[in-house]
This record gives C-alpha cells, structure tokens and sequence, in this order.
C-alpha cells in the first residue's frame, strides 16, 4: 500500500509540475499579442504660464513607427520598448528606431506622408533626449501642448503616464525618470476613436493624430508657481482679484507685480498651496479696438513666472452681450484650426496670426475657435491683435452621455482648457457642445461640464452650439408651402405638392403673407448665458423641405431665398442668441453660370438671404458663419467638387476669396449695428 501512495504522490506531483509548466506556456504565448494592463500615472495638473519658464524645446525630428497591428507593445510581440539592438550582427530584432522614418513634431503625421493621409491608430514616436543638468532643488517636466487622442509616454522603456483626450496639455514630471546622460524617449499615440470617445469616431473634421503641439522639457523649482488666475474683479473696473496655485510653497509668501500699473503685493500660501489676493488698480481695458496688455509677473521660493495679461468684463443682461459695459455684437466667422495654404492641423504662431488676420479682414471682431481646444498660440495671438474668441471642447454630436469614462475625459478636457487660457482677455465664451441631440442624459452630462466651467471661471459666458429639433422643421414646411402656393415662378406641379401636404395638416394654417418666425427651445437654453444655435436656412433646410414637401429641391431652393429674408429667428428664453452657423458650400472658381449649389454666387445668395434674415431678428446679438476657411473632413467625398474638403469656406484651402467673402464683409461694415 505504502509503495502505491508513493508512486500515486509522484505521478500527482509530475501532473502538477507539467500542467504550471503548461499554464506558464500559455501565458507567454498570449503575452506574445496581448499588451499587459499598465497602471500609468496620470499626467500633473495643468503647469501654466509656459512660456515664461525655462523651456527645453524637443521639437524637430523625431523617429516614427506606423503600428497599425499593436506589435510594439508595451510587452508586444515586437515590444518596441525593449531596446534591444543588433550590434552584433546576430541579435534578430525587427524594428529599429535609429533607421525609421522621421516626421516632424509638432505636427500631426496625416498631412506628412501620404500613406498616412486618412491613418487612424497607433504610432510611435522616439527621441533621444540628454538630461539637462538640474539643481538639487529643480524639478524637470515633460511637457505637451497636446496630442491626439490617447498618448502614453515610456523612458528608457519604464512607462512614466499616460493622457487620454486630444487637445489639451498635459505634463509630467520625470525628474527621477531620466538617466545623466542620454535617454530613451519613447511616447505611443493613438488617434483612433469610437462611439465612447470625446468626440466620437464620426467628426466633421479630420481626425489629425500624432503630436500635434510643441513638446518640451521645463525646468522648475521643487517649490514653484504651478499656475495663476487675474482677472477685474466682479463688477469692478478697479480692483483685480488674483488666485495663486502653488507646489511645496505652503505657509510661504508670493509676490504679484505689475509694473505699469504700480502694483506689488504678497500674499500668503495656506495650507492647501493657495493664495488669493486682490490688488486696487485701475487698468485700461481690453477690447477688440484697443487690445492693451499688461506685464503681470508672479514670484515664489525661487519661482517667477511672467504673461502679458488684459483686463476687461464680458456680461449678459436681458438679450444684450456687454464689453465693458457697452453693448456689442459678436460679428464672427467660425474656424477650424487649419493654416491657410499648408496641409494638416496648424500648430505655430505664425499659422494662427494668418488665420486671424483673415477673419479681421473679413471685419470680425470675434471668432468661434471650432470644436476642440486650439493651441495656446490661438488666445495669445487674439489678446494681442484684438478679436474676442469662443473656446470649445470636442463634445460633439452623439457622444455616450451615460459612460462614466467618457464624461471624465469631457470633463477633464474643460478643465485644462480654462486652466491654460483663464488669463486670455480674447477668450468670452467657453462652450461645452456641439449639436447634441436632447436627451436627459445628455442635460445631466452637459449640466456637469457648465458647473464644472463656471466654478473654474466665472467671468466668462458659458453656452453651447444647438440645433433645432425635428418638430421645429413642420413650421417652416408649412409657411414655405403657403407661400409657395401663390408664388408666380412655382411650378404648377409644386403648387400641386404644396395643396395636397397643407390639406393633410392639422391645426391652423399659414397665410401666405404670415410672417415666419422660427423660435429656439432646447432647454439647454435655461442653463447657459447666451443661446447659440446653428441653422442652415437655404442650404440642409432645402434638401429637408424637399423630403418633408416631396417637392424637388429646384423648386425649394429658390422660395427659401425669396422668403428667409422676411424670416427672423428668436426663443423662450430671455437672452441674448448666437447664430454659431449658418453657410453654404461653394467651389472656389466655380462661378460665371447659372447659380446651383456649389458654385460662388449660390452661396453668396445665402449669404445675403442669411444676413437679411438675422438683421431682422432683434434678439440676435450674434453670428459666427460657417466657416472661414475649406477644411478636411473624410464625410465629404463628392470629387471634383470637395474631394474630402468641406467647402463651406468663405476662401478655398489656399485663400482664394470667394464672392460670400464680401457679402458678409459687407454686412459687417454696412449693415449690422
Ligand atoms: C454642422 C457641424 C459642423 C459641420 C457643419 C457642416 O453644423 O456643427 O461641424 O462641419 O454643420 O455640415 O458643414
């Protein structure tokens, strides 16, 4: 018996032995494709006031590996971090970043090479980057102005954080990561998207990826200034409240300086790194016509940042916008963040000065900045050459308000969003969507982001781009339809089509002399300081009627233009409205012919009927056409005319001016005041 439990114990213990080695086996063969789940560290709070710190740039070159199959890792099947070498001439490795391709950072790597024009995945990207010689107290962080959508940085192949939602900056501090000497600087980007990102997969935008701002090493103190927020003082033109975030300085003193103004005082750091102070000084104010900045310098421990900052108030009361107490109109232009005559996402001061100065010449004085975070140049090149600007994030369209994840992506893009650009004078509005469809979820996500919003700053107006709802349209199909009955250029037949849908309406119907007046309800509407909404009167709506009226759009088109001009537009809610779109698509050079859609003189008649309509609308305070420029945008494939190119543009891709272009610099001279 005892000879048989000895063998029994023996076989029992091969079995198990085998099966471990087996299960050991098996992991490692997964671990040949799946990527090991990686706590990474988030990235730190928002470092402000960069461009006055000690600024490494690692902008240039950088190698780049396309990695559309997730080979590379980390722990993949090619684990790009492993830093294996083939020096020896016998070590089998299948990727060398010394060899690679370069691309240029910043700068998203679609527009770089043209196998990469419509690429959406992972890429990597790798630098060797020396370690800076530091003080003992000095701290280093690596810093990005942003990338999109999903970054995960790795040194010397040990992961240091990841950020997660484009756009935005986002740092961290690898102090202790780097190595004196040399180092391996590793960082994976992902621009593909989905129905749970922010925005979701579907965007009428091109979907850039890569690093698409400016990348660098800050040296700061191990106790510094992180950032600050100077602003007037609520409902005072001479006094500017102050709030200081610091790291390590509690119970230390900060200094506020602002030599034109004789302005130097401290305060405390509580316990928490804070300080608030509020200085008596009486600034001229910021405004589009006189765009007066201030040196504001903040110092603490060894830390000093500096900004040039403006001061002014942007207020709502009743259906008036006031700048500094006076009323004004926002006569916009929409953008997309695009040079003008270069491919790809703008990213420098230069292509944002071209974009801007284009919109002033339209006549502008503000700009909606759509829809998604610009680089920080944006701000800073509206403070100093004058024009107001609307900020937004990219919560667009059919976002999953019910995901969890999916808001604290939404939310954290808005925070950094105000915690880099609070000190803009420019910036007026902060908006928290775009064309969000009504749901409760979807109050209750946006609800978030607007409390979020107004206790970071509360000396902005908050809102969202919204769109009329589907039961709006019977409306205007029954007004186009009277009028349509007796108009003398309609067709016998459309007059036919127009009868036979008034007789199977319900409820009172319009004379053909009734005014339309087309009134905004979403309820998002109660929330937000001004009511923004997007129409395309002329343009979508047509191709609607046309659907609704079963009447062909050659017929739909013409009566809109007739009568959008004695249209208006208002709504339910006490407060002034912001028409954030309206536009039409043209070709730049089509022209000359009879005018059907797409070509120049089309769109400029929506301009003029737009304009006309919007004048007639006292409680529109506000318009940003769409858009300034043709942009990319893969939902747009009709060749020869857009050729993935939204050509809704007041200019082509190159700048050409189209004839709408001077309609509404007209309209903005002439018309609206
Ligand atoms: C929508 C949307 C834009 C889009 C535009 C268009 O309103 O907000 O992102 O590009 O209309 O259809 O051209």
């Amino acid at each position: 018996m005892k000879k048989f439990l000895n063998v029994f114990t023996a076989i029992t213990l091969v079995v198990m032995a085998l099966s471990a080695i087996a299960a050991e086996e098996k992991k490692k063969e997964i671990s040949l494709f799946a990527t090991p789940q990686i706590d990474y560290a988030a990235s730190d709070p928002v470092l402000g006031w960069v461009d006055s710190r000690n600024m490494q740039s690692l902008n240039g070159e950088w190698s780049f590996i396309v990695d559309p199959m997730l080979a590379g890792g980390p722990g993949g099947f090619m684990n790009y971090l492993s830093g294996i070498r083939n020096d020896d001439g016998m070590t089998l490795v299948e990727y060398d970043f010394d060899t690679a391709d370069k691309v240029r950072v910043p700068g998203d790597f679609n527009s770089q090479q043209e196998r990469l024009f419509f690429y959406q995945g992972v890429v990597w990207y790798q630098k060797t980057v020396t370690k800076p010689a530091l003080k003992a107290d000095e701290r280093l962080h690596l810093w990005f102005g942003g990338a999109n959508f999903t970054t995960q940085v790795f040194i010397n192949g040990e992961p240091v954080g990841q950020h997660v939602g484009g756009y935005v900056p986002f740092s961290f501090d690898v102090t202790d990561a780097l190595r004196d000497g040399e180092n391996n600087l590793i960082v994976r980007v992902n621009n593909k998207l989905d129905t749970e990102s922010v925005p979701t997969y579907r965007t009428d935008w091109w979907p850039y990826g890569g690093l698409t701002r400016d990348v660098a090493l800050i040296k700061t103190p191990k106790a510094f200034v992180r950032n600050a927020k100077v602003r007037l003082a609520k409902g005072s033109y001479e006094a500017i409240d102050i709030d200081v975030e610091t790291h390590g300085l509690a119970g230390k003193t900060v200094k506020v300086s602002i030599p034109k103004l004789g302005v130097k005082q401290t305060a405390k750091v509580n316990q928490e790194g804070l300080a608030t102070l509020r200085v008596n000084a009486k600034p001229a104010l910021w405004s589009p016509e006189s765009p007066t900045l201030y040196d504001v310098e903040i110092r603490g421990g060894n830390d000093a940042i500096a900004d040039k900052i403006g001061f002014r108030h942007i207020e709502v009361k009743d259906q008036t916008i006031y700048l500094n107490s006076q009323p004004i109109k926002f006569k916009g232009i929409s953008t997309h963040e695009e040079p003008i005559g270069e491919a790809g996402a703008a990213y420098s001061q230069a292509h944002v000065e071209g974009l801007i100065n284009e919109a002033k010449a339209l006549g502008v004085n503000f700009i909606r900045a759509a829809h998604y975070p610009y680089s920080r140049h944006m701000a800073k090149v509206a403070d100093r050459l004058g024009v107001m600007l609307w900020e937004e994030v990219p919560v667009y369209w059919n976002i999953s308000w019910e995901n969890p994840q999916t808001l604290a992506v939404a939310r954290d893009q808005m925070a950094r969003l105000v915690q880099r650009d609070w000190n803009r004078a420019s910036v007026v509005v902060w908006s928290v969507a775009n064309e969000t469809p009504y749901s409760e979820p979807r109050m209750k996500f946006l609800g978030t982001l607007i409390d979020d919003t107004r206790q970071s700053d509360d000396s902005r107006l908050v809102s969202a781009a919204l769109l009329g709802g589907i039961d709006s349209f019977g409306k205007v199909a029954k007004h186009i339809a009277a009028k349509g009955l007796v108009d003398s250029d309609t067709s016998a037949e459309a007059k036919a089509k127009f009868k036979a849908y008034l007789d199977r309406q319900e409820g009172d119907i319009p004379s053909a002399t009734d005014h339309y007046n087309h009134v905004i309800s979403d309820p998002l509407g109660e929330i937000t300081d001004i009511v923004s909404y997007n129409e395309y009167f002329g343009w979508y709506y047509s191709g609607m009627m046309n659907r609704m009226l079963d009447v062909s759009q050659a017929d739909v088109r013409p009566l809109m233009f007739k009568h959008m001009a004695d249209m208006s537009i208002s709504s339910v809610f006490d407060k002034p409205i912001h028409i954030s779109e309206f536009g039409a698509g043209a070709k730049a050079g089509n022209k000359g012919g009879k005018a059907n859609i797409w070509t120049e003189e089309y769109q400029a008649n929506v301009y003029r009927a737009q304009t006309q309509m919007l004048a007639n609308s006292p409680q529109v305070q506000g318009m940003t056409p769409w858009i300034l420029k043709d942009f990319r945008a893969m939902l747009r494939a009709l060749s020869g005319v857009q050729d993935y190119y939204n050509r809704k543009g007041l200019i082509d891709e190159n700048g050409q001016r189209k004839q709408a272009y001077y309609v509404l610099q007209d309209f903005y001279k002439n018309n609206w005041d």
